[in-house]
């Protein structure tokens, strides 16, 4: 099948008010507490990517009415948490780990069993790092193998608190466990090796039910009532605006601002790697929507420098690091990360995948086990093949923006998972993009 590709060359200033796309996490989230509520909710700036579409499939497979989404907006009409029902055939989730592993935690605690698979990206990715604790708690899942999907998920197990010390900070693993815990007699305690996204427990919150986060311990005790619908507004994706941040930086005279984004202190990393290398980002109009602190970002082109990436800052940019890499190859010196073994499974490699397209564009990038040093220089152009993972994609269109030719950027499809209007939101912002699409 013919690929949609992007063919980006460099141009003029960046200006303008972009509006990006809502949070995939929060998306996700919202739309599998409001169909375990008792009532209806009403999400607005839901995120309309692919994976996000894919648990909203999950959820009306599983029994979960649901009006929309259209233009953001989507009605559920929540079956109470013990109100779901056994889903015809298997649940495919496409790209997306995030409907995969939550939902393995929702779906361990049903009476019924369940099939989860995805597409050729998804079949690759762990899924004992899931499993693990749930079968602790008493839940019956097979996984493929070598750990991964698809998986199969027995049910009908009556499962029970667990206390869990988290070996790798996971925000999906995390959220497995608390969404299990709805379920589990007695309290389950959940410890973070370090910080991850949270959330899902800001958000149970929201819903009327109760949870306690105490330093790295998460507790959260079953069957301590419903959870109520609520009106919940999803802010725009830091994760998408990121690709804004590092484009308007790294353009000479840009200035682009970004409405209502998302800035979770879980979630913010990036904008302190990206100040600490000489970005010039301002957060106005701070205050929160639903729960999640929002700002305006303004950024502007500045000169940037390399450092050393704090290590306590990768988990919370650990979606960041392909547009990340994008600014080091355009900073003056050498940035150094370590401890992002992560990101070897994510969509794909992407320490292997952005070494690979940097250094056929002439940067020096040498690459570890859990990181790379990148020194920056002049960008050439040339094609890259995104491997078929969104962020990769998008980061090396940003680089177009600064190398000396087109780069043409191969297998682009899967920007829809999580920026749809990606394109649309890039030519407002002044790239110089086209699409071969076939
Ligand atoms: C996510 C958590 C992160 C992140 C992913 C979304 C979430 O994954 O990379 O894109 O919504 O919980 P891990 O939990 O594997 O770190």
């Amino acid at each position: 099948m013919a690929s949609i590709d992007y063919i980006v060359r460099s141009g003029g200033p960046l200006a303008g008010t972009i509006t990006v796309a809502g949070d995939k996490s929060i998306s996700h989230r919202a739309v599998i507490l409001s169909a375990l509520a008792e009532g209806r909710s009403e999400i607005t700036g839901l995120l309309e990517g692919q994976d996000v579409l894919g648990t909203v499939a999950a959820l009306r497979a599983l029994g979960v009415a649901m009006e929309g989404p259209r233009e953001g907006r989507l009605m559920v009409d929540g079956v109470g948490l013990y109100g779901l029902k056994a889903p015809v055939g298997v649940l495919d989730l496409g790209n997306s780990g995030t409907s995969m592993r939550l939902l393995a935690g929702l779906l361990a605690a049903q009476p019924f069993g369940t099939r989860l698979v995805g597409d050729e990206s998804l079949m690759r990715r762990p899924m004992e790092r899931v499993a693990v604790p749930l079968r602790s708690m008493g839940a019956v899942i097979e996984t493929g193998e070598g750990g991964r999907p698809p998986l199969y998920i027995v049910g009908g197990r009556a499962l029970r608190a667990i206390e869990y010390r988290m070996p790798v900070a996971s925000a999906q693993v995390k959220s497995a466990i608390l969404l299990a815990a709805l379920y589990a007699k007695g309290r389950t305690v959940v410890i973070e090796p370090a910080p991850s996204r949270d959330h899902t427990e800001r958000m149970l919150a929201g819903f009327g039910y109760p949870v306690h986060r105490e330093g790295a311990t998460i507790t959260l005790t079953g069957g301590a009532g419903p959870l109520h619908p609520v009106r919940l507004d999803v802010p725009a994706d830091l994760s998408s605006a990121a690709f804004f941040l590092v484009a308007a930086s790294i353009v000479p005279g840009s200035c682009l601002r970004l409405p209502r984004v998302g800035m979770n202190p879980t979630r913010r990393g990036v904008i302190d790697i990206l100040r600490a290398m000489g970005a010039q980002i301002e957060a106005q109009n701070e205050t929160t929507a639903s729960g999640e602190p929002v700002a305006d970002l303004v950024v502007r082109s500045a000169p940037l420098r390399g450092i050393v990436i704090p290590r306590e800052l990768v988990p919370l940019a650990i979606d960041e690091f392909p547009a990340l890499f994008i600014a080091a190859a355009c900073a003056e010196g050498t940035t150094v990360l370590r401890g992002a073994e992560e990101l070897r499974v994510k969509e794909s490699d992407r320490l292997a995948i952005m070494a690979r397209g940097l250094a056929s564009l002439g940067v020096a990038v040498e690459e570890y086990p859990d990181g790379l040093d990148i020194k920056g220089m002049p960008l050439k152009g040339g094609v890259i093949d995104s491997g078929g993972d969104h962020r990769v994609a998008m980061a090396f269109t940003v680089a177009g923006l600064r190398a000396a030719d087109a780069i043409e950027v191969r297998d682009c499809g899967n920007v829809a998972t999580s920026f749809p209007g990606f394109v649309a939101c890039a030519c407002a912002a002044g790239f110089n993009l086209e699409v071969k699409a076939p």
